[in-house]
């Protein structure tokens, strides 16, 4: 295996951008376990320009922790925001599944709740607005926060209201001095993300009004033990939650979960209701809680076993594709994902092996994968050049890619799926 690409470019680990935090970001607990080393590796989303490809790049640790109090798993090395989030390629709009899955989401909540006609949503971590549109269908007032500047631009051009700002406490208070209280606030894909949860919380606290509701969506680590999803671990996702940690977090803040179901995005996510003034624990949030005993989520061994599994992974994936490479064929990546920078860094996998990767966003194509250097195309050089192999880097959209790209495979294409074991379908 030892012609698979090394790292050869010039590499710096950016300790002035990160910092170690020595605590358990849900409880506070110290005896934490280190149970898997995936770095140090690049930012997942540090996409790079042709001519930064002889530049020096940062690179960061990606070791996992788990506590052994609260049962969190999470990441220490915390990278500054302002780096992570400086220039972010992410745009909600661009995927149609997540745009279905917004509009599910908006439908939950009028379903569940009572709204009234006026109320206030806020989105926390907005994006391009592509939820806030949503909920605007139904009249409410919208408003979103958006850390990103290029984001929060394109949102307002989209006539989507936004603020320009990490969201926390300071940010809340601002907020509701301007707009009054929220009838609901939505955090999707934000609580994974950040390190001090608390600040969130309290912003939350006093944004939503008595009645309110605050729905968050995280990626569920039930999904991420079960289909040995370790690319889904980066920089940007801090925490990996179940339901055991999330309650210890609410019930410091007075809040409490009152609703839970399982949601098929990234890879299999929780979505959670929560609110003020209500302490009664609905049936399936225990049914979640006793799930999560009997995988034995507590338990180090269950974490010691999954990253087992990562190295073997690591070791089948390799060697097939040198095996398919070595035959002559010729083998491409689909979709320049953010998940599918921690797997081609971790495990070596250069421009030796992958041609190119296609994807549909236009903002990544005619850049480079950070690490490994791979360059991006457009889903067209795809169709009109294809290759006999592609790594299927988007797995959280097999099903949609697999019925779109039906014509590849028609004519003797083959995708590679890398998890939960590397085989050709
Ligand atoms: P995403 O699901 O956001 O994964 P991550 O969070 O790991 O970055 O990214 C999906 C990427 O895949 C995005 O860049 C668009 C691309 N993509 C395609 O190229 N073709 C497709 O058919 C789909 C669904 C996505
Ligand atoms: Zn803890």
């Amino acid at each position: 295996m030892n012609n698979i690409t090394g790292i050869k470019y010039k590499i710096n680990i950016a300790e002035n951008n990160f910092k170690h935090n020595t605590k358990c970001r849900v409880c506070g607990n110290e005896k934490l376990h280190k149970f898997l080393s995936l770095g140090p590796i690049p930012l997942a989303n540090s996409f790079l320009r042709k001519n930064q490809l002889d530049k020096t790049e940062d690179f960061y640790p990606l070791d996992v922790y788990f506590c052994s109090n609260c049962s969190l798993v999470q990441l220490l090395d915390v990278v500054s925001p302002k780096v992570l989030f400086k220039e972010y390629p992410y745009i909600t709009g661009a995927s149609k599944p997540m745009r279905i899955h917004f509009n599910g989401l908006t439908e939950d909540v009028f379903e569940n709740y009572k709204i009234s006609k006026d109320g206030l949503v806020i989105d926390i971590g907005s994006n391009d607005g592509t939820l806030l549109k949503c909920f605007s269908k139904f009249g409410l007032r919208i408003l979103g926060i958006e850390p990103a500047s290029n984001i929060a631009r394109l949102a307002e051009t989209n006539k989507i209201p936004t603020v320009n700002k990490f969201f926390n406490e300071n940010c809340a208070v601002n907020v509701y001095k301007e707009y009054g209280p929220a009838d609901i606030i939505t955090a999707t894909n934000v609580f994974a993300h950040t390190d001090n949860l608390e600040n969130i919380l309290r912003g939350v606290n006093h944004l939503l009004s008595n009645s309110g509701v605050f729905v968050i969506e995280v990626p569920y680590i039930l999904n991420l033990l079960n289909n040995i999803e370790f690319d889904t671990i980066y920089h940007e996702h801090l925490s990996y939650f179940g339901v055991r940690p999330l309650t210890h977090l609410f019930r410091k803040f007075g809040m409490n979960i009152v609703n839970v179901k399982k949601i098929p995005v990234h890879g299999g996510s929780i979505r959670i209701f929560v609110q003020k003034f209500v302490t009664q624990q609905p049936q399936n949030v225990t049914k979640l809680l006793s799930l999560e005993r009997g995988a034995k989520l507590d338990s180090l061994d269950t974490y010691m076993k999954f990253a087992e599994h990562v190295v073997l992974i690591k070791n089948k994936l390799v060697k097939l594709l040198m095996t398919l490479k070595n035959d002559g064929n010729r083998i491409t990546g689909y979709g320049a994902t953010a998940k599918g920078n921690t797997l081609l860094n971790y495990c070596k996998i250069g421009t030796d092996i992958l041609d190119y990767i296609s994807d549909t966003t236009p903002y990544k194509q005619g850049l480079y994968t950070p690490g490994m250097h791979i360059p991006i195309f457009s889903e067209e050089k795809f169709h009109e050049d294809p290759p006999d192999y592609t790594l299927l880097l988007a797995w959280n959209y097999a099903d949609a890619i697999l019925q779109k790209e039906k014509e590849y495979r028609k004519n003797g294409g083959r995708f590679i799926l890398p998890i939960p074991e590397p085989k050709v379908i």
